[in-house]
């Protein structure tokens, strides 16, 4: 990531020039699956990140709102909500937080060689303000057990990678069975964490790497499609700033991951290393933390129960200039579909929301029309939505 941070700093620098660039250029741009299209072409007044996909601008800012635990509109104005255009305007939060950027770049290339050892959330730690005065409640309190961001070495006795994930196979029905399974079609309900209702979904997958995931709002489908290569993400307007946003980075690796997990018979062949870290608990519930990892790519964390050895958790980033940005998705409800277990619940948490989805139905083994896996539509309008 070392190249996206100089790329902020060099931008940084002309921000008078690439504000007018960036109003110039905004709007009739389009995008191919090579070449997503930049947040500096899309948006009108992006002046520090840039050279970074519109999905991960968006990314950025749930990393901003988690890092200082506030709403969107602390750094935007009131009319945002409701009106992707205001988005651009400023206010004086909005440009403090650039100038925090700066700062945050320039002490980890003064101070620390250009790692990214400091992001927002080192200082502000979920507040809008960094404290400055120790916690002597926190001190003298129980410490939090947390799992590090990334697994350096394997754990001293812990089994082998290979032993863990043999199990969780095991525990899932075994190779065979889940070499039976070559595709599927679930049907559902999700429901996001700010939404009273839950919505019609399905999900289309075929093995080893192709899955399209569909959430029938009252405002339009939103559909998430890995098609083994590239990834995209349609939904409506009142969900994001454009209709198709093309998956880059971390955000296209975790469509992979969360494919590959639907087919875990080739799991192991998703990374190329390996490393299994210091026992944890979800729930009460001892936990063996499996990391997956490959050059270049965000590591992921997958737990499994130690005694069931199924998988309960993924944690995965997204590598952006400004620090990871994490993802869990914790799943339950193991169920038998045809000889294969299938988790019937799942929640997924990220820095700008949470959502539940629930299986109701699972067919294995349907022929499945391959433009399922195509780049998806921009969503329909509202009407024509019906699950
Ligand atoms: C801590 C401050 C902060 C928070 C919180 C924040 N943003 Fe931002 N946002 C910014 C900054 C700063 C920029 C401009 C970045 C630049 O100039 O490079 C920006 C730019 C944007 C843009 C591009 C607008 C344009 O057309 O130029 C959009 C869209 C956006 N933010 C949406 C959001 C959404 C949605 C949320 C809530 C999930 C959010 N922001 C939360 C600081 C914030
Ligand atoms: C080295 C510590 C540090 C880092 C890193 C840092 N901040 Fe800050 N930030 C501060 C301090 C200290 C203040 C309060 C300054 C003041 O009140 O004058 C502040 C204030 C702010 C404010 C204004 C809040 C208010 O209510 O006035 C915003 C917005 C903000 N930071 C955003 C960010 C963002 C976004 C990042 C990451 C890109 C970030 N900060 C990284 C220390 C930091």
């Amino acid at each position: 990531m070392t190249l996206g941070l100089r790329r902020t700093i060099v931008t940084a620098l002309g921000i008078a020039v690439s504000c007018l660039l960036g109003a110039a250029r905004s709007g009739g741009q389009t995008e191919s699956a090579q070449k997503p299209l930049m947040a500096e072409d899309h948006f009108k007044n992006v002046q520090v990140l840039r050279g970074i996909s519109v999905k991960e601008l968006m990314d950025t800012m749930g990393f901003f709102a988690a890092s200082l635990g506030e709403n969107c509109t602390f750094c935007h104005v009131e009319e945002s909500s409701g009106d992707w255009a205001k988005y651009a305007e400023d206010n004086a939060n909005k440009q403090t937080a650039r100038k925090m950027i700066l700062m945050m770049t320039a002490i980890n290339k003064s101070y620390f060689g250009g790692r990214r050892m400091l992001t927002c959330y080192s200082c502000h730690r979920g507040g809008e303000i960094p404290r400055v005065t120790p916690n002597l409640a926190e001190q003298y309190s129980a410490p939090v057990l947390e799992v590090p961001d990334e697994i350096t070495a394997q754990a001293p006795g812990a089994p082998s990678a290979d032993q863990i994930l043999e199990k969780y196979i095991q525990a899932l029905g075994g190779t065979q069975r889940l070499a039976s399974l070559k595709s599927f079609v679930a049907r559902g309900t999700y429901q996001g964490y700010d939404d009273p209702e839950k919505r019609a979904a399905e999900i289309y997958a075929k093995a080893p790497n192709e899955r399209t995931f569909t959430v029938h709002t009252p405002n339009g489908d939103s559909t998430t499609t890995y098609d083994g290569r590239a990834g995209w993400i349609a939904a409506p307007d009142t969900d994001q700033p454009m209709p198709v946003m093309t998956l880059t980075g971390g955000d296209l690796q975790g469509a992979k991951v969360d494919t590959s997990v639907s087919f875990p018979r080739s799991i192991r062949q998703v990374f190329s290393q390996w490393r299994v870290g210091l026992p944890s608990t979800i729930n009460d519930r001892d936990v063996q933390v499996v990391q997956g990892s490959n050059p270049d790519e965000s590591p992921v964390k997958f737990y499994f129960d130690q005694q069931s050895g199924l998988l309960v958790r993924v944690v995965r980033y997204t590598n952006l200039p400004v620090g990871l940005n994490p993802t869990q998705i914790d799943f339950a409800d193991y169920r038998d579909v045809s000889g294969v277990k299938i988790p019937f619940r799942w929640t997924v948490t990220w820095t700008d929301g949470r959502s539940v989805t629930e299986l109701n139905q699972v067919q294995p083994n349907v022929t499945i029309d391959a433009a399922k896996f195509a780049k998806p539509a921009p969503p329909a309008p509202a009407k024509s939505a019906k699950p």
